[in-house]
């Protein structure tokens, strides 16, 4: 027997408003036709008044707890990922934790951006593992619609908002019995202005806008990720025709492509979800993971993916046995 992070639900939720290329071509010089040919993007939900990271973060946590069958008062500890907290501090998850009734345990923010849930999801297994919780909350939420600069065309288009969470258990399974088999972490802040935001509390006493060198991210997005993905699944002791579904981070189609092109994944086996919220952020790998748990493509006993790459440069992935 091994003691493992079990993955026992999942939940997501997109704001309340959707919003399509063509509508977003009103406000700034973009076509529905650019946005689609290079990158995938139909539409993504933006925020409206009273909502937050922290509400999406509940409402998806809600979700997953429910799919779980746990209480909120059994939850021991909360990793939430963002890059867009409702404030600088408290940690969003706090208020998750405050929301679900589970005051008392271990609740933080963890900042990785895109990668974001691929670190929270490390963490919180090592976490789980090491006895410091018996249940995890793992959730990736944001608002990036929050932080974008709505007159920049080369970025506005490319993002939304939404949050997905997961219910983590910590249980003693077989060797091939579910749960986090494998993850790999990494960062180089070299290239931290190729993604960033030009502003933050101590650097000016702003939020500052997102800024992005879109096509140079593009190609260390698909090295790194074709990169940690043969790590991750080396660590894991299996090969890539063991996995039976990636659940990218859904930044970009051609990104998706490419790096299962150069994994040599076939694309059937790719969770795609791009189309619909754009890129997310840390929400999007739950986001995704939920769409197809749901919808029934992901059964008990399959071999999943987890990956994600992001501002930083930080990028990560993670296997698990559902
Ligand atoms: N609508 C219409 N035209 C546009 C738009 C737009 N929204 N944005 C840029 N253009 C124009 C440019 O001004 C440029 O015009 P020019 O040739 O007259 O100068 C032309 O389109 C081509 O611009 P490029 O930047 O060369 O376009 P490219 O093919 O590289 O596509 C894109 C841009 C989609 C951003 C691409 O580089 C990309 O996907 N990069 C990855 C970035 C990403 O997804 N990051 C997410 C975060 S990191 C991660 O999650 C992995």
């Amino acid at each position: 027997m091994i003691r493992r992070s079990v993955l026992i639900g999942t939940g997501s939720v997109l704001p309340k408003r959707k919003v399509s290329n063509a509508e977003l071509a009103e406000k700034v010089d973009t076509s529905d036709e650019w946005i689609v040919e290079r990158t995938g993007i139909r539409n993504r939900h933006i925020a409206g008044e009273g909502e937050t990271t922290g509400t999406l973060a509940i409402a998806a946590a809600q979700q997953a707890l429910a799919a779980a069958g746990v209480d909120g008062k059994d939850i021991g500890l909360i990793v939430l990922a963002t890059a867009t907290p409702d404030q600088t501090f408290p940690a969003t998850a706090t208020k998750v934790q405050q929301a679900i009734g589970a005051n008392g345990g271990i609740a933080f923010d963890v900042a990785a951006v895109c990668s974001g849930f691929l670190y929270a999801i490390s963490v919180a297994d090592s976490m789980l593992r090491t006895g410091m919780a018996q249940r995890a909350l793992v959730i990736g939420a944001e608002t990036m619609s929050r932080i974008l600069d709505w007159e920049d065309r080369t970025t506005c288009v490319l993002f939304g908002d939404g949050a997905g969470a997961v219910v983590l258990e910590a249980r003693d399974v077989a060797e091939d019995g579910p749960g986090v088999i494998a993850s790999k972490l990494h960062a180089d802040g070299a290239h931290g202005d190729l993604l960033c935001v030009d502003g933050g509390p101590s650097s000016t006493g702003t939020v500052g806008h997102l800024r992005m060198k879109g096509q140079e991210v593009f190609r260390h997005a698909v090295v790194n990720l074709a990169n940690v993905l043969a790590e991750v699944l080396d660590a894991a002791g299996i090969e890539p025709k063991d996995v039976d579904w990636v659940v990218p981070h859904q930044a970009n189609q051609r990104i998706l492509d490419a790096t299962a092109r150069k994994f040599g994944l076939p694309p059937e086996k790719v969770v795609v979800t791009v189309d619909q919220h754009a890129n997310t952020s840390a929400a999007s790998v739950p986001l995704a993971l939920d769409t197809a748990v749901r919808d029934g493509r992901i059964k008990p006993g399959q071999l999943l993916v987890l990956e994600a790459m992001g501002g930083g440069f930080t990028w990560g992935a993670c296997v698990l046995r559902t």
